[in-house]
């Protein structure tokens, strides 16, 4: 697929000058590269940006437009500028001053995702190309599916959604492991234009069930329950728990459609989930064996307006309540598949294997709208990565051919521990590049998985995006940007980053600040669902006229981006936001605690880890068993992710004196950071910080074991 052209012919040299330590891809990945000069780069980006609507166009004409491609939509900011309505694919206003925040992109073209994604490929002749390769947690699990087949089940599948009362513009929760359902679920709610919201099967009943609520979703697909590692998860009781919440909040769903997931026990050799039965209430339990098994494998797709929903996916948010991010049909489609091509210099019949539970933004994008789009084969793995031992996913890479290995620097600290003999038993023929995404990876796991993993020959591509901008907007494309390590490099096309200070200046070279973007772009959220306010008070009150990130950032003197972590309240842990204003409510369910702070601790394999300072009630004392509870407390509220790394139990917080808690200064002690602690003239009582400070110190990491 050519979405821009590759490099023209003009013979000019990489223009590799910049300064400090940089790495350059091999020449034998500069043969496939699709971009390897800078000036090209530089040239397509500054269309990219001057010209947006006549960049996208190129790119939408690659996809099917049941009515065309509608250029003359009521486009305010073309007739704003005077210059016509029609070639405007952008329609939006970033600016809170003037108006309520609007983005809207191809608004009145026709399209389908689903597909897009799967029809368009198959008709151009790759129908027996497997589109899936499902490895689970044992080493003998495996599954593929092809393009054709996928289409099949998609189409039953979005039979059974329409049999069940499902129609455009209903919610669909899907709480699943990682496996060819849960794609296939996703595709046949985007066939139908229901919009689907799937949900990390590691989170909570709690969890789930504020989701399904918060979306007004009015069916669930689940499992029986998966196998990590050698924990069974019982997911069918974790959705019965969550639907018994649901109808204590009177929402009530039409069906739960459950996938049997699990293996066959075999009846020689007893497994260890063959004594799970889950319950099954036939008032509102369907199997989704017995449902396929009866539906039609025709179904035509609806055709829906390019701003119509495609997905909701929550995402933490600093008020401690998840936002549901909306993002919509036309312009994820379209960034997703040409972000696909460029960060991992996708060529034809390439294998690629993500590593991201579908759950997470990164798992739609990559492994499902991305990899589609480009008629890709994807390896979907639903195991862990030290099961059976730590050299699983470098077998997975081996045993599949896999070209593109993308994972997230967590899971290279995870590895890097277990020692190299682990990646060295594998040949690594096939890998030609690999990418990173979900926060800062440190230099020492940059080298190791270069080195090490990339044997020295694949670019290392450092993708930087949130749940929000639908794709990665800053990365080196491979072959093409020099990669500095830690450093997410560059914008991709169409992408305008700047740097802002406190005030809302943009700051021009070498500086620190605040990450906004100016314009819009195709994959850009368009709402909190249910909340717009929200989404203009997040994202756009702060910094009038850009969509504010809420990360700070350095720009070196090359322009390099360095994405330094939040500046808000929230923790980056192996990967997943999460808002310390979340587990503070979970914990605060506990009748002794009189008072919580969590705040954000560095941990040499999640990143970041959560430390929560409390505060007991009068009378009250601190045991193994209160911390037990609460971390326990945490994980039934929010899922197991968000379990505190330590507790300190604390006489007080610091506060200032009108009563805030002073974060800020607790993160330091957490960190041991405690030579300069700041400004504390507003602080009331400075005695507290010396008790917390002797606290931290005797106490240490970990388990705290305070008596
Ligand atoms: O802080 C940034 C960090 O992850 C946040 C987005 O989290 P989420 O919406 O859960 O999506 C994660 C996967 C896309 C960002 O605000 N982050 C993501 N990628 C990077 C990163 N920080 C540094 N470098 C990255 N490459």
């Amino acid at each position: 697929m050519d979405f821009v052209a590759d490099n023209d012919n003009n013979n000019g040299d990489n223009n590799n000058n910049l300064l400090g330590e940089t790495f350059t891809a091999s020449d034998k990945f500069l043969e496939r590269a699709h971009i390897t000069r800078m000036d090209y780069y530089h040239r397509i980006y500054q269309l990219s940006v001057q010209n947006p609507d006549a960049f996208w166009l190129n790119i939408a004409e690659q996809f099917y437009w049941h009515n065309g491609i509608q250029r003359n939509n009521n486009n305010t900011r073309a007739a704003a500028a005077g210059d016509g309505a029609d070639g405007k694919l952008f329609d939006y206003n970033f600016d809170v001053t003037k108006g309520p925040i609007n983005i809207r992109f191809m608004s009145g073209s026709k399209t389908n995702a689903c597909y897009n994604l799967v029809d368009r490929i198959i008709d151009k002749g790759l129908g027996d190309r497997i589109a899936y390769i499902w490895i689970g947690n044992d080493l003998n699990e495996r599954k593929t599916i092809t393009y054709s087949e996928l289409k099949r089940n998609v189409c039953k599948f979005a039979n059974v959604l329409k049999i069940q009362g499902i129609r455009p513009g209903y919610r669909v929760a899907i709480y699943l492991p990682v496996s060819l359902e849960l794609v296939t679920a996703m595709l046949a709610c985007s066939r139908i234009g229901a919009v689907h919201t799937v949900v990390f099967a590691g989170f909570s009943s709690q969890s789930l069930a504020d989701r399904i609520i918060d979306a007004n979703c009015r069916l669930l697909v689940t499992a029986d329950g998966t196998v990590r590692g050698n924990k069974l998860i019982k997911l069918k009781d974790i959705s019965d728990e969550s639907l018994v919440l649901c109808k204590h909040r009177n929402h009530k769903l039409v069906s739960c459609i459950v996938v049997k997931h699990l293996p066959v026990p075999n009846s020689c050799q007893q497994n260890r989930w063959s004594k799970y039965e889950p319950k099954f209430d036939e008032t509102i339990d369907h199997y989704w064996d017995e449902l396929i098994e009866a539906a039609s494998d025709e179904c035509q797709p609806v055709w829906l307006d390019a701003e119509d929903p495609l997905f909701i996916l929550y995402t933490s948010g600093s008020t401690g309540k998840p936002k549901g991010v909306v993002h919509t049909i036309a312009g994820y489609m379209l960034t997703t598949a040409l972000v696909f091509k460029y960060a991992f210099n996708y060529r034809d019949g390439d294998t690629f294997f993500c590593t991201a539970d579908l759950g997470w933004i990164t798992g739609h994008t990559a492994n499902v709208y991305g990899s589609l789009a480009n008629g890709a084969t994807a390896v979907l793995f639903d195991g862990i990565p030290t099961h059976p031992n730590a050299g699983r996913l470098w077998q997975i890479i081996d045993e599949n051919g896999v070209n593109s290995f993308y994972t997230a620097p967590t899971a290279v600290r995870t590895l890097m521990k277990f020692g190299d003999d682990y990646v060295n038993r594998w040949t690594m023929a096939k890998l030609k590049l690999i990418a990173l995404v979900g926060e800062p990876i440190n230099r020492e796991a940059w080298l190791w998985l270069y080195n090490v993993v990339g044997r020295g020959r694949c670019p290392i591509v450092d993708t930087y995006f949130q749940t929000e901008t639908g794709a990665p907007m800053i990365f080196p494309i491979p072959g093409c940007i020099p990669m500095k390590p830690g450093s997410a490099t560059l914008p991709f096309f169409g992408i305008v980053p700047v740097i802002l200070s406190e005030d809302g200046q943009e700051l021009s070279g070498p500086n620190s600040g605040y990450l906004a973007f100016k314009n819009a772009w195709p994959s850009i959220a368009r709402t909190i669902d249910g909340n717009h306010e929200r989404f203009e008070s997040t994202y756009f009150r702060k910094f009038p006229n850009y969509y504010f990130t809420g990360d700070g950032a350095v720009r070196d003197q090359n322009g390099y981006l360095w994405v330094t972590g939040r500046t808000d309240d929230m923790l980056n842990v192996s990967g997943h936001l999460l808002s310390t204003a979340e587990v503070e409510s979970a914990i605060l369910d506990n009748k002794r605690i009189a008072e919580v702070a969590a705040v954000s601790m560095s941990h040499p394999i999640k990143g970041e880890a959560i430390c929560c300072f409390v505060v007991l009630k009068a009378q009250q004392i601190y045991d193994l068993q209160l911390e037990i509870d609460l971390k326990q407390r945490v994980r039934d509220k929010i899922g197991a992710i968000a379990t505190p790394e330590c507790l300190f139990s604390v006489r007080a917080l610091p506060k200032t004196r009108s009563g805030k808690i002073m974060r800020r200064i607790l993160a330091k002690i957490a960190r041991n950071d405690v030579r300069e602690l700041g400004d504390l003239s507003t602080i009331s009582d400075e005695s507290v910080i010396d008790e917390l400070i002797t606290v931290r110190r005797v106490v240490g990491d970990g388990d705290s074991g305070q008596q």
